[in-house]
């Protein structure tokens, strides 16, 4: 060995050594912190297998459940058995609130069948579900957590996180964002004329979440209406030939002929994956900041969502409104996510 080598090897070794834990931790700092709130529900199975086959950008503490498209046992079942299909047992799953905060329960069981997944048999999953419940689940953790860290994934209606932060308002001290599936404004709604399911489902409780001051990004009926699925691109999916691409094939095929039929459009929409593709590569999307309310009153315009998108009333912005993404940009990644399953 020349004798520079030899006299500088030590030091070469230790700072490679020293940077390659800068880039592992770099790596780690990375990543989104996340916990996904969600009432599967075919899209948000679709939504938990992109986000649990995306490991070295999201990590999934764990999922949350509420009641929502079906009742919460079957939603916290469908949680289960879509961590089941990705391989992911690692992450746990709490159940949450059986019912919204105020309103009646309401089920989406037209949408998303009777067992709340379409398309596919369901069974039970060997793995339960954590002995806490999702709520005080959500009051530990963030209130443990480094501040402003935690992003939550909001794919149902918002009730788990409105009874935490009833509980406990300085567990925003814990949360970096949160980013909903939910609202409509410029084509009308799908529960209601106006109004999107997840926020008629539990209005009270999207404004306990507007109110309690944390970030907030929405991502509603305007964007998720506008990426579609395809013959063309349902066939890439199952082309992929694994378990996952299989699943997502047939429960897609039959969970967008409903919308297809009632908004006359050429193909469905995956609501709440564009969540997961947001966090994935938000630059396929795109919106502003708004100030946004929704409607908790009696009558026809019960949950509607108001974001001030021309800024009319000039009063604070307080969340940021996804108007439109990049649909075969959406379908490019899930596709090759997916591929990566079983
Ligand atoms: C939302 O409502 C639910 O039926 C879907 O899972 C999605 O979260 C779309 O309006
Ligand atoms: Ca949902």
């Amino acid at each position: 060995m020349p004798r520079f080598t030899r006299i500088f090897q030590p030091l070469i070794r230790s700072v490679l050594f020293v940077s390659a834990i800068t880039m592992s931790s770099v790596q780690a700092a990375d990543k989104i912190d996340l916990i996904i709130d969600t009432d599967p529900g075919a899209d948000d199975v679709v939504a938990l297998l992109l986000a649990l086959a995306s490991p070295e950008q999201l990590q999934v503490r764990a999922i949350t459940t509420v009641a929502g498209n079906v009742r919460l046992d079957k939603t916290s079942r469908n949680a289960r058995l879509a961590r089941e299909w990705a391989g992911r047992e690692d992450v746990p799953v709490y159940a949450g609130a059986p019912k919204p905060l105020v309103r009646t329960p309401i089920y989406a069981e037209n949408i998303h069948g009777q067992e709340g997944v379409t398309g596919v048999p369901v069974h039970e999953p060997a793995k339960g579900l954590e002995k806490a419940n999702a709520v005080n689940y959500l009051v530990d953790t963030l209130r443990a957590a480094k501040p402003g860290s935690v992003t939550i994934a909001m794919l149902g209606p918002q009730t788990n996180l409105a009874l935490a932060l009833i509980q406990a308002p300085e567990i925003t001290q814990g949360i970096k964002e949160v980013v909903v599936m939910g609202g409509a404004h410029f084509n009308g709604g799908n529960i209601t004329p106006v109004a999107e399911f997840n926020l008629y489902a539990d209005p009270h409780a999207a404004d306990v979440v507007l109110k309690s001051g944390v970030k907030l990004t929405y991502v509603p009926l305007d964007v998720t209406h506008k990426i579609l699925t395809s013959e063309a691109r349902l066939k890439q999916i199952a082309a992929l030939g694994n378990t996952a691409g299989k699943l997502v094939g047939d429960i897609l095929n039959e969970y967008v002929k409903g919308d297809m039929v009632h908004y006359g459009l050429p193909g469905g929409p995956v609501h709440d994956a564009s969540v997961i593709a947001y966090l994935l590569n938000p630059a396929l999307f795109s919106g502003r900041e708004v100030n946004l309310v929704v409607d908790t009153r009696e009558g026809p315009t019960f949950g509607q969502t108001i974001p001030d998108w021309y800024n009319t009333l000039n009063q604070p912005k307080n969340a940021f409104w996804v108007e439109s993404g990049d649909a075969q940009g959406f379908f490019d990644l899930l596709t090759a996510r997916l591929g990566r399953l079983k």
